[in-house]
């Protein structure tokens, strides 16, 4: 393994119990206000949740759907911002005449843990079903699960390094869920913050020649949340950092995968453009309507982490960033547009027609969370236009049929 760049961010692997080192302890600046790889997370749940809870929750025995926040942190951050669980709670009051969010926040820290149930409290309030349990994730899993039975569930995933092991999340949480899908029966989808801080900074320790205490037992945690000793082969033959996280990520998906025979989708999740990666944000789900709707959720997400990376403007500017915004949106949605329509080209020459549905990765390759349904039915619109193909790009754009264009338009 070749160089090393410096780690910018500052998470750290939690061992299951113990932490090693953790800097984000209750009274840790971490939540004073939020950073921008925040925005973006947060905005997914924002988009997502609502959308799942109506969807999954017409097929729950009293529209009952079950969210599980098992690395809840304080639920808001000092400065007021929502955090993850005050953000459920906006979601589960907005779906509240015709779904029960039912919410269950996880969290070990003890400051943190006060203030959330202080959040719950409030919720109890307005008559929302939440629960704030005190403790380890490991040890609230079971007893969560089988509050869930027979229910929806979505699981988000979230804590500063490793979290549940892929036992707990591969057996435990989807093996234990009998998937029945759209039948009536529940689906279960998870969202899990995959640490590449906690990659590096573990990996690293397979080439440190320094004495690190307990370094078995950090790399044997490392072993346990990836399902095996494989990244440490994959972490010492990548050139780079980067090529570590990436590869390592994707080794860790596609294991999940396999095991619970779902599809994924995971974005990458900086503080800052130039930043390196802080986490993957990974989305296991077992259906496409998921799929779809975490692409949409992390593309609109990634408006606003876009946004939140402007400097303030101040009045003394002649010019100010956030005059050219608009502007340079339209630009990137150019450039996916583009790269959508030599992907339907592509497909369409390797096999003359197809439904957008049956082939929403390789349409979305290049630009999956970042350009969404409507970057794809523009797309579809230009090519069109360009007699490329028959279909015009209006209904409902899952269900198109993309055809090579022959005389006869069918759309
Ligand atoms: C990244 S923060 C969570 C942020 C929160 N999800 C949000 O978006 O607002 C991770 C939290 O998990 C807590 N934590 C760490 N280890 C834990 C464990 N084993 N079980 C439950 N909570 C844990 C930490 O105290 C911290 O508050």
């Amino acid at each position: 393994m070749g160089e090393r760049d410096e780690v910018c961010d500052d998470a750290v692997p939690e061992l299951s119990g113990e932490s090693v080192g953790e800097d984000h302890d209750s009274s840790s600046p971490f939540f004073v206000s939020k950073k921008a790889a925040a925005v973006l997370k947060h905005e997914i749940l924002k988009q997502y949740v609502v959308p799942f809870a109506s969807k999954v929750g017409r097929y729950a025995p009293d529209g009952r759907v079950v969210y599980l926040d098992s690395y809840a942190g304080p639920g808001r951050y000092e400065d007021g911002t929502p955090g993850s669980p005050a953000l459920i709670l906006e979601s589960a009051a907005r779906v509240a005449a015709f779904r029960q969010l039912d919410c269950y926040f996880v969290e070990r820290g003890r400051k943190n843990f006060r203030s959330l149930a202080q959040l719950v409290a409030e919720a109890h309030e307005q008559g929302l079903a939440a629960h704030a349990l005190q403790g380890r994730a490991e040890k609230h899993l079971e007893s969560v699960l089988s509050r869930a039975q027979g229910a929806p569930l979505f699981a988000f995933l979230d804590p500063f390094g490793l979290g549940l092991s892929f036992d707990a999340l591969t057996r435990q949480i989807f093996g234990t869920r009998t998937e029945r899908g759209a039948t009536g029966r529940p689906a279960t989808e998870v969202l899990l913050n995959f640490n590449a801080n906690a990659v590096r900074r573990i990996g690293g320790l397979l080439t440190s020649g320094k004495d690190t205490p307990n370094k078995p037992a950090i790399l044997s945690a490392m072993d346990t949340a990836c399902g095996g000793t494989w990244w440490r082969d994959v972490y010492l033959a990548s050139s780079d950092n980067p090529e570590a996280v990436a590869r390592i990520t994707q080794g860790f998906v596609e294991r999940v995968r396999t095991a619970v025979g779902s599809g994924a989708a995971a974005i990458e999740v900086r503080n800052r453009a130039h930043h390196q990666v802080a986490y993957h944000l990974v989305l296991f789900s077992r259906h496409r309507d998921g799929l779809w709707l975490f692409g949409e959720a992390a593309s609109l997400a990634q408006v606003e982490w876009r946004r939140a990376q402007l400097p303030p403007s101040n009045d003394e500017m002649l010019w100010s960033p956030a005059d050219t915004f608009d502007d340079e949106e339209v630009q990137r949605a150019t450039k996916w547009v583009r790269t959508i329509r030599s992907n339907i080209e592509n497909l369409l020459k390797a096999r003359g027609s197809f439904t957008v549905d049956d082939h929403q990765s390789e349409i979305m390759a290049g630009v999956l969370g970042e350009a969404r349904e409507k970057h794809i039915r523009a797309a579809v619109k230009e090519l069109y236009k360009a007699g490329t193909t028959n279909c015009n790009g209006v209904g409902t754009i899952r269900r198109f049929r993309i055809t090579a264009a022959v005389s006869e338009p069918s759309r």
